[in-house]
Protein backbone atom coordinates (compact mmCIF):
# COMPACT_ATOMS: atom_id res chain seq x y z
CA UNK A 1 0.00 0.00 0.00
CA UNK A 2 1.46 3.31 -1.01
CA UNK A 3 0.83 6.21 0.54
CA UNK A 4 0.63 9.30 -1.83
CA UNK A 5 2.23 12.88 -0.03
CA UNK A 6 0.59 15.43 -1.83
CA UNK A 7 -3.06 16.19 -3.05
CA UNK A 8 -4.51 14.52 -6.06
CA UNK A 9 -4.07 18.12 -8.15
CA UNK A 10 -0.71 18.13 -7.42
CA UNK A 11 -0.06 14.33 -8.69
CA UNK A 12 -2.18 15.00 -11.82
CA UNK A 13 0.24 18.25 -12.40
CA UNK A 14 3.44 15.76 -11.95
CA UNK A 15 1.93 12.57 -14.09
CA UNK A 16 1.66 15.18 -16.79
CA UNK A 17 5.10 16.09 -16.67
CA UNK A 18 6.29 11.80 -16.69
CA UNK A 19 6.44 9.92 -13.74
CA UNK A 20 7.56 12.62 -11.11
CA UNK A 21 5.80 12.51 -8.14
CA UNK A 22 5.77 11.40 -4.78
CA UNK A 23 4.51 8.29 -2.54
CA UNK A 24 5.75 6.06 0.60
CA UNK A 25 5.67 2.80 1.21
CA UNK A 26 5.71 1.64 4.62
CA UNK A 27 8.78 0.26 6.46
CA UNK A 28 9.81 -3.20 5.47
CA UNK A 29 7.91 -2.75 2.42
CA UNK A 30 8.71 -4.24 -0.93
CA UNK A 31 9.49 -0.81 -3.25
CA UNK A 32 6.97 -1.02 -6.00
CA UNK A 33 5.92 1.53 -8.35
CA UNK A 34 2.17 2.44 -9.07
CA UNK A 35 0.83 0.21 -11.22
CA UNK A 36 -0.20 3.68 -13.92
CA UNK A 37 3.52 4.29 -14.19
CA UNK A 38 4.93 0.81 -14.75
CA UNK A 39 6.18 0.24 -18.06
CA UNK A 40 7.12 4.17 -18.64
CA UNK A 41 10.44 3.04 -19.16
CA UNK A 42 10.58 -0.18 -20.79
CA UNK A 43 12.40 -0.32 -23.97
CA UNK A 44 14.76 2.44 -22.65
CA UNK A 45 16.68 -0.49 -20.78
CA UNK A 46 20.63 -1.32 -21.72
CA UNK A 47 21.69 -3.45 -18.91
CA UNK A 48 25.02 -4.79 -20.55
CA UNK A 49 27.37 -1.90 -20.24
CA UNK A 50 30.49 -3.32 -17.90
CA UNK A 51 33.69 -1.76 -16.91
CA UNK A 52 35.30 0.90 -14.68
CA UNK A 53 35.29 3.81 -17.19
CA UNK A 54 34.67 6.18 -14.47
CA UNK A 55 34.73 9.78 -14.60
CA UNK A 56 37.80 11.10 -14.03
CA UNK A 57 37.92 14.72 -12.71
CA UNK A 58 40.90 17.05 -13.50
CA UNK A 59 42.93 19.24 -10.41
CA UNK A 60 40.98 22.08 -12.37
CA UNK A 61 37.81 20.45 -12.74
CA UNK A 62 37.44 19.34 -8.82
CA UNK A 63 38.83 23.01 -8.35
CA UNK A 64 35.80 24.01 -10.60
CA UNK A 65 33.16 21.83 -9.10
CA UNK A 66 34.29 23.12 -5.22
CA UNK A 67 33.61 26.50 -6.68
CA UNK A 68 29.75 25.46 -6.84
CA UNK A 69 27.78 26.57 -3.70
CA UNK A 70 24.30 26.03 -2.94
CA UNK A 71 21.90 28.62 -2.26
CA UNK A 72 20.25 29.97 -5.69
CA UNK A 73 21.63 27.08 -7.18
CA UNK A 74 19.82 24.36 -9.05
CA UNK A 75 21.56 22.09 -6.44
CA UNK A 76 19.65 24.02 -3.69
CA UNK A 77 16.60 21.96 -4.13
CA UNK A 78 18.15 18.65 -3.55
CA UNK A 79 19.89 20.11 -0.82
CA UNK A 80 16.30 21.48 0.34
CA UNK A 81 14.65 18.22 -0.08
CA UNK A 82 17.38 16.36 1.55
CA UNK A 83 17.58 19.09 4.95
CA UNK A 84 13.55 18.16 5.21
CA UNK A 85 13.87 14.66 5.08
CA UNK A 86 17.11 14.44 7.90
CA UNK A 87 15.48 16.67 10.43
CA UNK A 88 17.20 16.36 13.34
CA UNK A 89 20.76 15.09 12.71
CA UNK A 90 22.37 16.69 15.78
CA UNK A 91 24.74 14.25 18.06
CA UNK A 92 24.61 11.70 14.85
CA UNK A 93 27.80 10.61 12.58
CA UNK A 94 27.03 10.38 8.84
CA UNK A 95 28.38 9.36 5.70
CA UNK A 96 28.58 11.47 2.65
CA UNK A 97 28.78 8.79 0.03
CA UNK A 98 30.84 10.77 -2.75
CA UNK A 99 31.78 13.87 -1.28
CA UNK A 100 33.12 15.61 -3.92
CA UNK A 101 34.90 19.22 -2.95
CA UNK A 102 33.17 18.67 0.45
CA UNK A 103 30.08 20.49 -0.53
CA UNK A 104 27.88 18.09 0.62
CA UNK A 105 30.09 17.10 3.84
CA UNK A 106 29.99 20.70 4.80
CA UNK A 107 25.99 20.87 4.26
CA UNK A 108 25.69 17.84 6.59
CA UNK A 109 28.10 19.13 9.00
CA UNK A 110 25.82 22.87 9.02
CA UNK A 111 22.70 20.99 9.50
CA UNK A 112 24.38 19.59 13.07
CA UNK A 113 26.01 16.15 12.07
CA UNK A 114 28.42 15.33 15.25
CA UNK A 115 30.62 13.30 12.32
CA UNK A 116 30.95 13.26 8.77
CA UNK A 117 33.02 10.66 7.05
CA UNK A 118 32.96 12.17 3.39
CA UNK A 119 34.32 9.45 0.98
CA UNK A 120 35.07 9.68 -2.96
CA UNK A 121 37.06 7.24 -5.28
CA UNK A 122 38.57 10.74 -7.04
CA UNK A 123 42.24 12.04 -5.67
CA UNK A 124 41.62 15.22 -7.24
CA UNK A 125 37.83 15.56 -5.54
CA UNK A 126 39.59 14.72 -2.25
CA UNK A 127 42.23 17.07 -2.69
CA UNK A 128 39.93 20.11 -3.00
CA UNK A 129 37.71 18.51 0.12
CA UNK A 130 40.66 18.73 2.04
CA UNK A 131 41.17 21.88 1.40
CA UNK A 132 38.29 23.14 2.24
CA UNK A 133 39.24 22.04 5.83
CA UNK A 134 35.80 21.41 6.45
CA UNK A 135 35.76 20.66 10.81
CA UNK A 136 34.33 17.65 12.20
CA UNK A 137 34.98 15.84 9.15
CA UNK A 138 37.16 13.05 7.53
CA UNK A 139 38.06 12.65 3.84
CA UNK A 140 39.05 9.24 3.23
CA UNK A 141 39.35 7.32 -0.56
CA UNK A 142 36.69 4.68 -0.92
CA UNK A 143 36.77 2.55 -4.45
CA UNK A 144 34.13 -0.15 -4.14
CA UNK A 145 34.80 -0.77 0.24
CA UNK A 146 33.57 2.70 1.92
CA UNK A 147 36.97 1.95 4.69
CA UNK A 148 34.58 2.23 7.92
CA UNK A 149 33.01 -0.59 10.42
CA UNK A 150 30.05 -2.22 9.76
CA UNK A 151 27.09 -0.39 12.00
CA UNK A 152 29.54 2.31 12.60
CA UNK A 153 26.95 5.70 11.45
CA UNK A 154 23.53 7.03 12.20
CA UNK A 155 22.79 7.83 8.46
CA UNK A 156 24.09 8.16 4.88
CA UNK A 157 23.58 10.86 1.82
CA UNK A 158 24.76 10.12 -1.40
CA UNK A 159 24.30 13.60 -3.61
CA UNK A 160 24.20 13.97 -7.48
CA UNK A 161 27.01 10.70 -7.55
CA UNK A 162 24.52 7.84 -8.45
CA UNK A 163 24.20 9.37 -11.99
CA UNK A 164 27.70 8.81 -12.09
CA UNK A 165 27.70 4.69 -11.22
CA UNK A 166 28.18 3.01 -14.77
CA UNK A 167 26.60 -0.37 -14.20
CA UNK A 168 23.55 -1.44 -11.94
CA UNK A 169 26.32 -4.10 -10.48
CA UNK A 170 28.18 -1.06 -9.72
CA UNK A 171 25.13 0.55 -8.04
CA UNK A 172 24.15 -2.96 -5.88
CA UNK A 173 27.92 -3.38 -4.57
CA UNK A 174 27.57 0.98 -3.65
CA UNK A 175 23.96 -0.05 -1.84
CA UNK A 176 25.08 -3.14 0.08
CA UNK A 177 28.50 -1.41 1.21
CA UNK A 178 26.26 1.60 2.67
CA UNK A 179 23.61 -0.92 4.27
CA UNK A 180 26.49 -2.98 5.67
CA UNK A 181 27.61 0.83 7.27
CA UNK A 182 24.50 1.77 8.22
CA UNK A 183 23.52 1.09 12.29
CA UNK A 184 19.95 -0.41 12.18
CA UNK A 185 16.89 1.81 11.83
CA UNK A 186 19.33 4.85 10.02
CA UNK A 187 18.35 6.57 6.64
CA UNK A 188 20.08 7.06 3.59
CA UNK A 189 19.30 9.45 1.02
CA UNK A 190 20.14 9.33 -2.59
CA UNK A 191 19.59 12.39 -4.32
CA UNK A 192 20.10 12.33 -8.16
CA UNK A 193 19.04 13.29 -11.37
CA UNK A 194 15.29 13.58 -12.60
CA UNK A 195 15.01 10.87 -15.78
CA UNK A 196 12.56 13.48 -16.77
CA UNK A 197 15.68 16.50 -16.67
CA UNK A 198 17.28 15.15 -19.13
CA UNK A 199 17.05 17.45 -22.28
CA UNK A 200 16.46 19.91 -19.68
CA UNK A 201 18.69 23.19 -19.41
CA UNK A 202 18.98 24.38 -15.84
CA UNK A 203 20.19 27.70 -13.96
CA UNK A 204 23.68 25.46 -12.73
CA UNK A 205 23.26 22.79 -15.79
CA UNK A 206 22.29 21.41 -18.90
CA UNK A 207 21.68 17.92 -20.09
CA UNK A 208 21.96 18.27 -24.37
CA UNK A 209 21.06 14.75 -24.68
CA UNK A 210 16.52 14.06 -24.38
CA UNK A 211 15.19 11.44 -22.08
CA UNK A 212 13.54 9.73 -25.00
CA UNK A 213 16.62 9.07 -26.31
CA UNK A 214 18.86 7.30 -23.69
CA UNK A 215 18.14 4.08 -21.93
CA UNK A 216 19.54 2.70 -18.37
CA UNK A 217 22.94 2.73 -18.34
CA UNK A 218 23.31 5.51 -21.57
CA UNK A 219 26.32 7.75 -20.97
CA UNK A 220 25.06 11.30 -21.68
CA UNK A 221 26.98 14.95 -20.56
CA UNK A 222 25.69 17.08 -18.19
CA UNK A 223 27.76 20.33 -18.67
CA UNK A 224 27.88 22.37 -14.99
CA UNK A 225 28.35 26.07 -15.12
CA UNK A 226 30.67 27.51 -11.97
CA UNK A 227 31.69 30.80 -11.63
CA UNK A 228 34.83 29.77 -12.50
CA UNK A 229 33.76 27.98 -15.92
CA UNK A 230 32.12 25.13 -17.00
CA UNK A 231 33.04 21.13 -16.42
CA UNK A 232 31.54 18.38 -18.30
CA UNK A 233 30.60 15.49 -17.08
CA UNK A 234 29.83 12.01 -18.19
CA UNK A 235 26.34 11.09 -16.42
CA UNK A 236 24.71 8.06 -16.82
CA UNK A 237 21.19 7.76 -17.19
CA UNK A 238 19.16 5.97 -14.41
CA UNK A 239 15.41 5.44 -14.00
CA UNK A 240 13.58 5.79 -10.80
CA UNK A 241 13.07 1.61 -10.72
CA UNK A 242 17.07 1.41 -11.59
CA UNK A 243 17.90 3.43 -8.23
CA UNK A 244 14.60 1.78 -6.04
CA UNK A 245 15.23 -1.59 -7.02
CA UNK A 246 19.29 -1.77 -6.08
CA UNK A 247 18.88 0.11 -2.22
CA UNK A 248 15.93 -2.56 -2.35
CA UNK A 249 18.10 -5.64 -2.97
CA UNK A 250 20.84 -4.29 -0.56
CA UNK A 251 18.12 -4.67 2.28
CA UNK A 252 17.43 -1.04 2.15
CA UNK A 253 13.42 -0.64 2.13
CA UNK A 254 12.46 2.20 0.00
CA UNK A 255 10.04 4.26 2.33
CA UNK A 256 9.39 7.51 -0.20
CA UNK A 257 10.53 9.01 -3.47
CA UNK A 258 10.13 12.65 -4.50
CA UNK A 259 10.62 14.94 -7.64
CA UNK A 260 11.01 18.06 -5.57
CA UNK A 261 10.35 21.57 -7.08
CA UNK A 262 11.33 25.04 -6.16
CA UNK A 263 9.73 27.26 -3.15
CA UNK A 264 8.59 30.04 -5.84
CA UNK A 265 8.80 28.11 -9.35
CA UNK A 266 8.09 31.80 -10.82
CA UNK A 267 11.22 32.97 -9.61
CA UNK A 268 13.01 30.63 -12.17
CA UNK A 269 13.84 31.89 -15.98
CA UNK A 270 15.11 28.21 -16.49
CA UNK A 271 13.46 24.41 -16.56
CA UNK A 272 13.46 24.54 -12.76
CA UNK A 273 9.84 26.63 -12.97
CA UNK A 274 7.87 23.42 -14.67
CA UNK A 275 10.50 20.40 -14.20
CA UNK A 276 12.43 18.97 -10.51
CA UNK A 277 16.11 18.80 -11.89
CA UNK A 278 16.71 15.90 -9.36
CA UNK A 279 14.48 12.66 -7.03
CA UNK A 280 15.45 12.17 -3.88
CA UNK A 281 14.73 8.42 -2.41
CA UNK A 282 14.42 8.14 1.09
CA UNK A 283 15.58 4.48 2.28
CA UNK A 284 16.16 3.04 5.60
CA UNK A 285 17.91 0.21 7.28
CA UNK A 286 15.95 -2.44 8.57
CA UNK A 287 15.54 -2.49 12.18
CA UNK A 288 16.11 -6.68 13.04
CA UNK A 289 13.16 -8.19 15.41
CA UNK A 290 15.60 -8.81 17.92
CA UNK A 291 15.81 -5.09 18.24
CA UNK A 292 12.01 -4.35 18.33
CA UNK A 293 11.50 -6.75 20.79
CA UNK A 294 14.73 -6.26 23.05
CA UNK A 295 15.41 -9.67 23.33
C1 LIG B 1 29.01 15.56 -8.90
S1 LIG B 1 30.04 15.20 -7.58
C2 LIG B 1 29.01 15.58 -6.17
C3 LIG B 1 29.82 15.83 -4.94
C4 LIG B 1 29.07 16.15 -3.67
N1 LIG B 1 28.24 15.05 -3.23
C5 LIG B 1 28.26 17.42 -3.84
O1 LIG B 1 27.03 17.36 -3.84
O2 LIG B 1 28.85 18.47 -3.97
C6 LIG B 1 30.00 13.42 -7.57
C7 LIG B 1 31.11 12.78 -6.79
O3 LIG B 1 30.83 11.40 -6.62
C8 LIG B 1 32.04 10.69 -6.75
N2 LIG B 1 31.73 9.29 -7.10
C9 LIG B 1 31.06 8.86 -8.18
N3 LIG B 1 31.00 7.51 -8.17
C10 LIG B 1 31.65 7.10 -7.07
C11 LIG B 1 31.95 5.80 -6.51
N4 LIG B 1 31.56 4.68 -7.14
N5 LIG B 1 32.65 5.73 -5.36
C12 LIG B 1 33.06 6.86 -4.75
N6 LIG B 1 32.82 8.11 -5.22
C13 LIG B 1 32.12 8.23 -6.37
C14 LIG B 1 32.79 11.43 -7.83
O4 LIG B 1 34.17 11.14 -7.80
C15 LIG B 1 32.46 12.88 -7.48
O5 LIG B 1 33.41 13.42 -6.62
Amino acid sequence: MLVRRRGSAQLRNHAARGPADVYLARPGQEYSRPARWRGCYEGRRNLGSTGDDRYAYSADSARRYGSLGIEGTTYEIGFDAVRELLGDITRKTFLDFGCGAGRSTAFLRALGADYVYGVDHDRNMLEAARSREVGGATFLFADDAIPLPGESVDGAVSMSVFVEIRTLSQMARICAQVARVLRPGSPFIVESSNPMAFGHSFRSYRYPQAAESLRSGSRTPCIVTTSEGQVVIQDTFWTEDDYANSLARAGLSVIGVDYPRPRDPSAWSTDEAFVSPCLVIHAVKAVRKRELTGS
